[in-house]
């Protein structure tokens, strides 16, 4: 299991951004999972850069958001589908009507299940982009969350809605407490995955996923069980991992 530990967070940025790159070279019309949050982005920033001057055709590309809030309208300034559209879409220059968020207004069960009929029809995931909560999380897949789970509502931890808070003006009323999200089952099933944690509150959560048991408690653990993930972390997000240089390669 590949573990790089980046000086930079653009430098790992740039690595995320190869990979993503080499994937679409092979299959131009691969599906790519893509996470919301902070830590992706210095990778969409360097794939969105790349395709510009390299004149890529990423007219193809298909695009799979990770998780959205339940009951933000999609056109909520802090919706996944507004986030991903404004952080990925728009500057990659994917095709939006080929870039899916689960919808997080109508009927959340039926979205789901239409979500995943959507991914299979797709060929499945060649690439999912991911970040890892402080409390371990994957998508919005709390602690505890089945590692068979597929696309479901869940409710929020109570951490999780701490951290998203800044997303909110600072003000934890106004953050969703529940949400739709890709289960661990369907994040196991993506082809490669590619898992970005920056900074210090990461790396209890990053030690734990790497070095502490495969447990529901950990979610971030049980990626120890696929056979094709690539950890991207930058120097603080590793700073507990065990050892020098805990195992991991340094850029
Ligand atoms: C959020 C999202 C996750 C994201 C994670 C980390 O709650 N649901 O998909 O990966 O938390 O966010 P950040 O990268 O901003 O630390």
């Amino acid at each position: 299991m590949p573990i790089t530990v980046f000086e930079s967070t653009e430098a790992l940025g740039e690595a995320v951004a190869d990979r993503l790159l080499r994937i679409i070279d092979a299959n131009p019309s691969a599906a790519i999972g893509l996470a919301t949050g902070s830590s992706p982005l210095t990778a969409y920033a360097a794939w969105a850069r790349r395709v510009r001057e390299a004149g890529i055709d990423v007219s193809a590309v298909r695009g799979f958001a990770l998780d959205e809030y339940l009951g933000l309208d999609p056109e909520d300034e802090q919706s996944y589908h507004t986030t991903i559209h404004r952080t990925v879409t728009e500057p990659v220059g994917l095709d939006p009507e080929r870039v899916r968020v689960p919808s997080g207004v109508g009927d959340p069960e039926r979205e789901a299940a239409d979500f995943e009929a959507a991914i299979r029809a797709a060929g499945g995931i060649a690439a999912q982009v991911l970040g890892v909560g402080g409390n371990g999380h994957l998508g919005f897949n709390e602690p505890g969350a089945d590692a068979r789970s597929r696309t479901r509502v869940v409710a929020l931890a109570e951490r999780t809605v701490a951290d998203n808070a800044r997303f909110f003006g600072g003000e934890v009323s106004r953050v969703p407490t529940r949400s739709v999200t890709q289960g661990l089952g369907t994040i196991l099933e993506a082809r490669e995955l590619l898992v970005i944690a920056i900074g210090p509150e990461k790396a209890e959560a990053v030690a734990a996923a790497l070095e502490g048991p495969v447990t529901a408690a950990v979610p971030a653990s049980i990626l120890r069980e696929h056979p094709n993930v690539h950890w991207f972390l930058d120097e603080a997000a590793a700073s507990q991992l065990g050892g020098p240089g805990g195992g991991a390669a340094r850029d």
